[in-house]
C-alpha cells in the first residue's frame, strides 16, 4: 500500500500517544498516575446528557444542516454576544466536530501554499502539522518563562512580512497555562492594526478556564479586529464534554465569509456533527453557566496547589497556572544526571520515559510543543487532588534520587 507524503510526514499526536500508554498501563493493572491526558476529569453535567437523550429517545436521528441547527447556532451567537462582547449573528457561526477539526478547517479555508503564519511558541502540537497541511508556513515567534511565554508587541511586528496570512493565538494556553492580560491582548491589536492583513485564528478553549483578576478578552470584541478575527471555542474543556465532539468558529468578517468557506469544506468532509447534540449545545450554552463555575473553582484550587508543590522541588522553574489545566516546568536541572534506574537524562522525553518506567507518573513531554519546549514538561492537573499530590510526592523522591546519583557519579 503507498501511503501519501503527506500521511507519511504527519508525526502523531504525541499528547494523545501519551494518554494512550497511560491507558494500556492501567489495563495491565499498573499502578500509574497519570498528568498527561488533556481532558477534565468531571462527568459531563446531568442537564447536557438529558437534553440529548430527550432529542435521541425523540426521534432527532436524521441529518442536520451542516454548521449546526439554527437553535444550537443561536445559541453560540448569544453566548459571544452576551459573554465575550462579540458582535456577531447566527449567520456567522459554524460548529464542528472539535474546536480541534475547527481550527483545521479555519486553516484550510484560509491558507494557499506559502503563506505565513505566526505562532507564539510553546504551542499545542497540533497547530504546526495542521498550518502545513494546510500548505502554510509556520513562522516561530519562541517565547519563554521570563514573560510567561506570552509573545510580546515587539516580537510580533518582527514576524510580521507581507506574506503573513495569519496569527495563531492560544490564550489561555495548553501548554503553558499562562494566558494574556486584558492590556496584553490590546498591546498585540496596536500592532495589527498596522498590518490588516493579517487574521487572527484566535482559539479560545480554555477562556472560561482562568484563574486570575481579570477575564480572557476576547480579541474578537475590539471593534478594529472583529472584521478579521476568527474566534474559536468548543464544549469539550468547559463543560468536560472531550468526547462529543463539539467545536465552533464565530467570523463576522465579510458577512460570514469564512463560515460559508468552511461550511462548503465541512460539507464535503463530514456533513455536521451528530445530530442529537444539538440540542445538548443549546442546553449547555444557556443552562450550564453554574456547572461551568463550579468545575473552575476547583480547577483554581488545583493550580494554586500544584505550583505550591512543584515550586518547591529543587532547581525546577515554572510561572503559576493563570488559566487552562496545565503546569508547564522546566527541568532541564535534570539534564546531564542519571535517574535511579540507569538513565541519562538530555532531554524532556528521556526525563518522561524514564519518570513514567521508575514511578508510574505520566507526563508529556514538551518537545514537540517547540520553542524551549524541550527542556520542559505538561503536566495536566485535570486530575483529582489526591492523585496531584501522591505524583507530585512520587516525582519529587525520584527527582531528590537523581540528584544524588549525580553526586555519586561526580564525586
Ligand atoms: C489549544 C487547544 N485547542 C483545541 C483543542 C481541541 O479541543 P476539542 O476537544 O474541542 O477538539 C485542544 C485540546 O486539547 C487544545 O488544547
Amino acid at each position: 500500500m503507498n501511503i501519501s507524503n503527506r500521511a507519511r510526514n504527519i508525526p502523531p499526536s504525541s499528547t494523545l500517544a501519551i494518554t494512550a500508554q497511560v491507558r494500556a498501563m492501567k489495563a495491565e493493572g499498573k499502578d500509574v498516575i497519570g498528568f498527561g491526558a488533556g481532558e477534565p476529569d468531571f462527568t459531563t453535567p446531568a442537564l447536557i446528557c438529558e437534553a440529548a437523550a430527550k432529542a435521541l429517545s425523540g426521534g432527532m436521528t436524521h441529518y442536520v444542516p451542516t454548521p449546526g441547527t439554527p437553535e444550537a447556532r443561536e445559541a453560540v451567537a448569544a453566548k459571544l454576544r452576551e459573554e465575550n462582547g462579540i458582535d456577531c449573528t447566527a449567520d456567522h457561526i459554524c460548529i464542528n466536530n472539535g474546536a480541534k477539526f475547527t481550527v483545521f478547517l479555519a486553516l484550510q479555508a484560509l491558507l494557499d501554499p506559502g503563506d505565513e503564519v505566526v505562532l507564539p511558541t510553546p504551542a499545542w502540537v497540533s497547530y504546526k502539522p495542521m498550518i502545513e497541511l494546510a500548505g502554510g508556513v509556520m513562522v516561530e515567534v519562541a517565547t519563554d518563562a521570563s514573560s510567561d511565554f506570552k509573545m510580546t508587541p515587539e516580537q510580533l511586528e518582527q514576524a510580521i512580512t507581507s506574506d503573513t496570512k495569519v496569527l495563531l493565538l492560544n490564550s489561555p494556553s495548553n501548554p503553558c497555562g499562562t494566558m494574556y492580560s486584558q492590556d496584553e491582548v490590546r498591546g498585540l491589536v496596536a500592532v495589527l492594526e498596522r498590518h490588516p492583513h493579517v487574521v487572527v485564528v484566535s482559539d479560545e478553549i480554555y477562556e472560561r478556564l482562568v484563574y486570575g483578576d481579570e477575564p480572557n478578552l476576547s480579541m474578537g470584541s475590539l471593534a478594529s479586529m472583529r472584521d478579521r478575527v476568527v474566534t474559536i471555542n468548543g464544549l469539550s474543556k468547559a463543560f468536560a464534554m472531550t468526547g462529543w465532539r463539539i467545536g465552533y468558529a464565530c467570523a463576522p468578517g465579510g458577512d460570514g465569509a469564512l463560515i460559508k468557506a468552511m461550511n462548503k469544506l465541512q460539507s464535503q468532509m463530514t456533513s455536521s456533527i451528530t445530530s442529537f447534540t444539538m440540542p445538548a449545545v443549546v442546553a449547555a450554552l444557556t443552562e450550564g453557566r453554574a456547572e461551568v463555575e463550579g468545575m473552575r473553582q476547583i480547577f483554581a484550587g488545583r493550580a494554586k496547589r500544584i505550583h505550591e508543590l512543584v515550586s518547591a522541588w529543587d532547581g525546577v522553574v515554572c510561572p503559576e497556572p493563570t488559566g487552562a489545566f496545565y503546569i508547564f516546568p522546566d527541568i532541564s536541572c535534570s539534564f546531564g544526571r542519571t535517574s535511579p534506574g540507569g538513565i541519562r537524562i538530555e532531554s524532556a522525553l528521556d526525563f518522561a520515559s524514564a519518570l513514567l518506567d521508575e514511578t508510574g507518573v505520566a507526563v508529556v513531554p514538551g518537545n514537540d510543543f517547540l520553542g524551549p519546549g524541550a527542556k520542559h514538561v505538561r503536566m495536566s492537573f485535570a486530575t483529582s487532588e489526591d492523585l496531584i499530590l501522591e505524583g507530585c510526592r512520587r516525582m519529587e523522591d525520584w527527582l531528590g534520587q537523581l540528584s544524588a546519583c549525580e553526586q555519586v557519579a561526580s564525586g
